[in-house]
This record gives C-alpha cells, sequence and structure tokens, in this order.
C-alpha cells in the first residue's frame, strides 16, 4: 500500500502527475524488423507510465510480433491499415494524429526511414509520418551494413534536417550474430528520452561515432 502524503495523495500518484508521459497521448509505429519484439517492451513500459498509447504496425512488422500482444498491451486495438472507414471514417492518419502528443516510430527499419526521408506515403506507419503535426521520433534498427550504407545515412541525415528526432542506434550484439552498430536503443532509455520531450526538452540526435 502506498504512503499518504501530506497533501493527502499518495507518493505513487504524485509521481505519476510529475512524469511528462502521464496522460500523454502516443502512436507508436512499429515497422519490420527483429526489434519489434522490443517495440512491446516500450508499449508496456510507456503505459505503466500513464501514456495512452496505439499501436500501428507496418505489414513486416506483423511477421515479426502479431497485433494481440501490442492490443493487450495498450488495451487498444491496433492500427494497421490506412484504408479502415468503419473504425477511422476521416482516415486514421487524420484522427490518430489529431488527439497525439507524441510519434515514435520504433524499430524504424531501412525502408522505413528511405520511405520518411522521401515523403512517400503508401502505409499507415509512413502516412502518420507526414500527416503528423506533433513531434515525431525514430528508433532505427537494423544490421551493421544496413545502417553503415550511404543510403541509410543520407535518410537519417535528411530526417535530422527535416525535424524528425533520431534515438540511436546503439552498438552491441545483433540479430545477425554480430557486433556492430545497428541495436535498437533499449526501451527504457527511449521511454526517457520521450519524457524529457514532452517536458519541452529537445528532439534526441544521435551521438556521432
Ligand atoms: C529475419 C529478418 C529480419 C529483418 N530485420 C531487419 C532489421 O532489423 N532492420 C531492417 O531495416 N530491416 C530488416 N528486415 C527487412 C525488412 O523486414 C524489410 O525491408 C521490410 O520490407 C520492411 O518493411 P516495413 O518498413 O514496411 O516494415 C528483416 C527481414 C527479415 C526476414
Amino acid at each position: 500500500m502506498s504512503a499518504e502524503d501530506p497533501a493527502g495523495g499518495t507518493a505513487s500518484q504524485d509521481a505519476a502527475s510529475l512524469d511528462p508521459l502521464a496522460g500523454r497521448e502516443i502512436i507508436l509505429g512499429v515497422s519490420g524488423g527483429v526489434a519489434a519484439y522490443k517495440a512491446a517492451a516500450v508499449a508496456s513500459l510507456l503505459v505503466k507510465r500513464s501514456a495512452g498509447v496505439t499501436a500501428v504496425l507496418t505489414k513486416a512488422a506483423r511477421r515479426f510480433v502479431g497485433e494481440p500482444t501490442f492490443a493487450a498491451l495498450t488495451s487498444r486495438p491496433v492500427a494497421t491499415r490506412v484504408f479502415e472507414p468503419e473504425r477511422y471514417p476521416l482516415g486514421a492518419h487524420i484522427e490518430l494524429v489529431t488527439k497525439a502528443d507524441l510519434l515514435l516510430v520504433a524499430p524504424a527499419s531501412a525502408d522505413l526511414l528511405a520511405k520518411a526521408a522521401c515523403g512517400l506515403a503508401d502505409d499507415l506507419v509512413s502516412t502518420l509520418m507526414l500527416s503528423a503535426e506533433c513531434p515525431v521520433i525514430v528508433a532505427p534498427a537494423m544490421n551493421a551494413a544496413m545502417w553503415e550504407k550511404p543510403a541509410v545515412q543520407r535518410n537519417v541525415h535528411q530526417l535530422l534536417e527535416d525535424g524528425v528526432g533520431v534515438i540511436g542506434p546503439e552498438r552491441g550484439w545483433l540479430a545477425c550474430r554480430r557486433n556492430g552498430a545497428g541495436r535498437m536503443a533499449e526501451p527504457e532509455a527511449i521511454a526517457e528520452v520521450l519524457a524529457g520531450v514532452l517536458a519541452g526538452g529537445p528532439l534526441p540526435q544521435p551521438a556521432a561515432d
């Protein structure tokens, strides 16, 4: 049981009300990579800190982690399609962003980064990146060879120039069984960055190697 504080609330209620994530609306875009399993932990952490989270999965993301996982963790239906007139008559890319305080794409695949850098909008996650009026942050994840490709670096540079925040990636053990750069930032670190941005801090930029 939580201890009462002198003002009559509880210490845990106070902590929640001070948390910049509490009561905020976050769209969590998930694209197709092995790190999609870590996106489930991101969703769980954000919900635990009293954020409202709507998960949006690309077709490839759904091959890595199923919709029921995100639906259960967020206690909301998962959005996957641009065209879903029964649920979103105006289009999910409009209705979801109207309420959103922040759009996070984690993991952000090389493909998603390329589409976003070009302004393509051929699925719901990339369309949301264009229609968002809130801060947009991506957490890239891919193998080191992909991450080091000039094309990927160009796309990340373009996104930074366009005002998109970038978290990571980190160096470490990769799903391709190699150590290198490309590992998605850890869920706890991502949640902290989001809290900082929602508290009015700057958008994250990757640390120079
Ligand atoms: C086992 C496996 C792992 C993959 N991991 C990654 C990854 O970590 N990062 C990445 O950018 N692409 C990865 N891919 C490739 C993407 O899934 C593929 O480019 C896909 O088209 C991305 O689609 P999306 O951006 O619409 O989600 C992987 C593919 C497979 C089969």
